[in-house]
């Protein structure tokens, strides 16, 4: 069905660039600048955005194999990715049950078990304290209850998801509104990790209004890759996640080929937003596609973000190709940095200067339009809202 969907958008698409027209939003929308600077608006979107969606932390390719974890931290919460043997991925908050040291160094590798570098205490691959150091002198306490504590997960697309509460009640399947389904064919699972970069950047959302604002592109970025870029945009909406695809003329090379011939790369181009933290722009590389998957996570303050940029190519690189891809890294990595956060960044002491009390998002900018309006509802919903709030999402072609 969703190999359907992505043939059908393909001839929503072309149907736009054949006619020179976009979807454009009813009116324009204005956003308080104070959304972007106010610290207590800023704990609620870490507390109830943050802190209760899930967040897409790895790829299944940096972590295949039983036994492969990774150790990270994200917003300020330690992390612990492990496969099991059974092949399920599980997620824990990397502190132990003894005196709450972080167990795993930040990184990946491969383990059975995991002993904690202060007394070696020692959990399994499904969390389970599996034995305590020098326990007869220690006193008695009951193993099966002191494992590590249980994030939720969900591995989909060759992506992981983990909310960092371990007392939520969200339904991660409702949360993607079957996004996954259509990211699927990516077939990220097969890709490879190339290389990853941080970058510091401004407000969370100021970035990350930046993805999905094609109208800039010629202009902001006309030095570096922009100049021919179209400015237009189309968004396809699954819940709060949504595809950006500029119209794209060339779609009508496949329009008289029988549909199973349609180029899956053709169909996947453009960039893909996972709410509310990840942007996946892809491109062709020498030697097939490769993608930039950016997590973006807010920093220590309103006006601060971190920004992890994943390059994955899907086939391994030879000396020349990895050579290429270096090079295609290191421009995007400048492009982000130096054109849309540096911008950002500047755009950010603008805003709070008091000068203006709001700021606009045209027409033609839907993707900020819906954004924010998801946004807001989730700051006001409550815990048992968010269920219902993610089934009844909008969908594109339902
Ligand atoms: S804190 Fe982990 S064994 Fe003591
Ligand atoms: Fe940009």
């Amino acid at each position: 069905m969703s190999r359907a969907q992505l043939i059908e958008m393909a001839r929503h698409n072309l149907a736009h660039a054949k006619a020179g027209t976009i979807e454009q939003e009813p009116e324009v929308m204005r956003v308080p600048v104070s959304n972007y600077f106010d610290p207590d608006r800023w704990r609620l979107e870490i507390d109830r955005v943050f802190k209760r969606m899930p967040l897409m932390l790895a790829l299944t390719c940096e972590m295949s194999g039983p036994g492969d974890y990774r150790a990270l931290e994200a917003v300020g919460m330690p992390v612990l990715l492990v496969r099991g043997g059974d092949g399920e991925v599980r997620a824990f908050v990397n502190m132990c049950s003894h005196r709450g040291s972080q167990i795993v160094r930040e990184g990946t590798g491969n383990a059975k078990r995991f002993p904690c570098p202060y007394h070696a205490w020692t959990y399994d691959q499904l969390g389970d304290l599996v034995s305590v150091y020098a326990s007869e002198d220690f006193g008695e306490i009951d193993k099966s209850c002191n494992g590590l504590t249980k994030l939720p997960v969900i591995e989909r697309a060759g992506l992981i998801w983990v909310v960092l509460n371990p007392a939520s009640t969200l339904d991660l399947e409702a949360f993607l509104s079957d996004y996954d389904q259509i990211l699927a064919h990516f077939g990220f699972e097969h890709w490879h990790l190339f290389e990853r970069r941080t970058i510091a950047g401004p407000n969370w959302k100021i970035a990350y209004d930046g993805y999905m604002d094609l109208y800039h592109l010629p202009i902001l970025h006309r030095e570096s890759f922009g100049a021919q870029m179209p400015n237009q945009a189309l968004y396809y909406p699954w819940g709060p996640h949504q595809r950006v695809s500029s119209p794209d003329p060339s779609l009508a090379e496949m329009e008289d080929l029988p549909e199973e011939e349609w180029s899956e790369a053709h169909l996947m181009s453009g960039v893909w937003t996972i709410f509310p933290h990840v942007s996946i722009a892809s491109f062709d590389g020498g030697g097939g596609r490769s993608v930039m998957i950016s997590q973006l996570f807010p920093g220590e303050s309103p006006g601060e973000s971190i920004t992890v940029q994943n390059y994955v190519m899907e086939n391994e690189p030879d000396e020349e190709q990895a050579a290429a891809a270096t090079e295609q890294f290191t421009l995007l990595e400048y492009v982000v940095r130096e054109e849309d956060y540096a911008t950002g960044l500047r755009q950010q002491k603008a805003l709070r200067t008091g000068a203006k009390s709001h700021v606009m998002f045209g027409r033609n900018e839907g993707g900020g339009h819906r954004f924010h309006r998801w946004l807001d509802k989730l700051l006001e919903a409550d815990d048992d809202q968010l269920n219902e709030l993610f089934l009844h999402g909008e969908r594109w072609g339902r």
